[in-house]
């Protein structure tokens, strides 16, 4: 039977609807990510920089969606162009005119992108982005990096948070459920070695379909001449080299991580802030690569399969034009930078004010408060001498006090976070340093 939550206070409420999570909710959540149960919450709704509970509480949000509200929530141009969109419809699987304006807009923006297909989620555009590779090489290995987060499918899932060092190339998977002998498939290399990289493609470059990487590694960000070395070596024995931009895709700059760090990858993929805090994502790259997915030129059996039901879904890309134009105005990166550059600097004074070892490592638009005494971390394993239980405090310490993030994950920063919110931020920050 439904439960009746009209006649309950919101602090009842909230309570209830976790009870009922709990219970129906495979794991009481929505993914692999919950927060803990003395602060775990139910959104209420979402405005610019600030969200609030069922219960009533307010917090500065600096997860956003996992990244891809970076206008902020509920942003007046997404909301007045997605209203407009429903009205006319909500999917059609045929071409339809958001979808193509999206996607002329996304290949001009992208410096490696000549065409474009469209996914649902980024797990999918990285799954077939490797499908791609595999097609145009004829190869079938990937090589990926210790640490890197590619989503959730079977050759994505290998070394990603190892708690020792691989047994470089192999790696163990990180979910259950995956076949080991996809592991013979994918082989796997510590992040910002750039020697160790191309010793790996040198090597097995007869067997290499693709090297993938995030470029900034979640928080790791790459040293000069990695990401370079990674693509001399790459083009030199014709592996497809695919830049996952996810995470980084119009966040770090217009051009994304490409621009950023100045090396321009075979395929890359997008999600999150491309499509305004709506469903979907993309592989994009070089048009020889991409035509594996002409089905115009190939037979149906030599092409590389990737429908999706809601691929090009004219909802979600009509967000993404309405976002891209906001973050194609004048200063947004500006601002993305200074208001991040305020947080990570003003966390780790307050932190180490307070003596604890604290670094905010990444970009200022995405950044991670880690704390640890080395401070030359570029891999993996070296973020793993962070002191995690210091940051799962101080993030539940910071939940308690009114921000919203993921503890020992990253900081997503917003078009909509203003001055002011930074320095609540501070505050908010520096009294849960003191009470640790
Ligand atoms: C770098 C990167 N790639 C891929 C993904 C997977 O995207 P999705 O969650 O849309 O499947 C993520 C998700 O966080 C990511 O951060």
């Amino acid at each position: 039977m439904a439960t009746n939550l009209t006649a309950v206070s919101g602090a009842e409420q909230q309570r209830e609807l976790l009870a009922i999570a709990g219970r129906v909710l495979a794991g009481g959540g929505l993914g692999l990510f919950t927060l803990p149960d003395e602060v775990n919450l139910v959104v209420a709704e979402g405005k610019g920089s600030h969200v609030t509970d069922v219960a009533g509480r307010d917090y500065i949000d600096y997860h956003l969606g996992s990244g891809p509200d970076l206008l902020g929530h509920a942003h007046p141009a997404i909301t007045a162009a997605v209203a407009a969109q429903l009205g006319k419809g909500t999917t059609f699987y045929f071409l339809n005119e958001p979808a193509i304006r999206l996607a002329e807009r996304l290949v001009e923006a992208v410096p490696c992108a000549e065409t474009l297909h469209f996914t649902g989620s980024g797990t999918e555009a990285t799954f077939f982005a490797l499908r791609v590779a595999r097609a145009h090489t004829k190869r079938s290995k990937i090589l990926k990096f210790e640490g890197g987060w590619h989503g959730m499918h079977d050759y994505a899932l290998w070394g990603t948070v190892p708690s020792e060092a691989s047994d470089y190339p192999r790696a163990r998977p990180d979910s259950a459920g995956i076949p080991e002998v996809i592991g013979g498939e994918v082989l796997v290399a510590p992040f910002n070695d750039p020697e160790r990289a191309v010793e790996l493609i040198n090597q097995h470059a007869h067997e290499l379909a693709a090297v993938i990487v995030e470029p900034l590694q979640r928080v790791l960000t790459p040293r000069p001449g990695f990401l370079e070395a990674v693509r001399e070596a790459t083009r030199r024995h014709g592996v497809v080299l695919i830049f996952d931009e996810i995470v980084t895709g119009f966040r770090i700059a217009w051009g994304g991580a490409q621009e950023r760090y100045g090396v321009v990858p075979d395929l890359a993929t997008y999600g999150k802030a491309m499509a305004g805090g709506f469903p979907m994502a993309c592989l994009v790259g070089r048009a020889e690569i991409m035509a594996a997915l002409d089905g115009r030129r190939l037979p149906r059996t030599e092409l590389v399969w990737a429908s999706g039901t809601l691929n090009g879904n004219p909802i979600s890309a009509t967000a993404g034009l309405a976002a891209l134009d906001v973050l194609s105005q004048p200063g947004t990166y500006e601002h993305l930078h200074r208001i991040g550059g305020r947080l990570r600097a003003g966390i780790v004074e307050a932190g180490r004010r307070r003596g604890f070892p604290t670094q905010a490592l990444g970009e200022d638009a995405v950044f991670g408060i880690r704390f640890l005494e080395n401070d030359d971390v570029k891999s993996w394993l070296d973020l793993q001498a962070h002191d995690r239980a210091l940051g799962l405090r101080w993030g539940i310490e910071c939940l308690k006090r009114g921000l919203l993030v993921n503890p020992n994950e990253k900081f997503y920063v917003s078009l909509a976070h203003t001055d002011a919110d930074v320095d609540r931020t501070l505050e908010i920050c520096d009294a849960a340093f003191a009470v640790l």
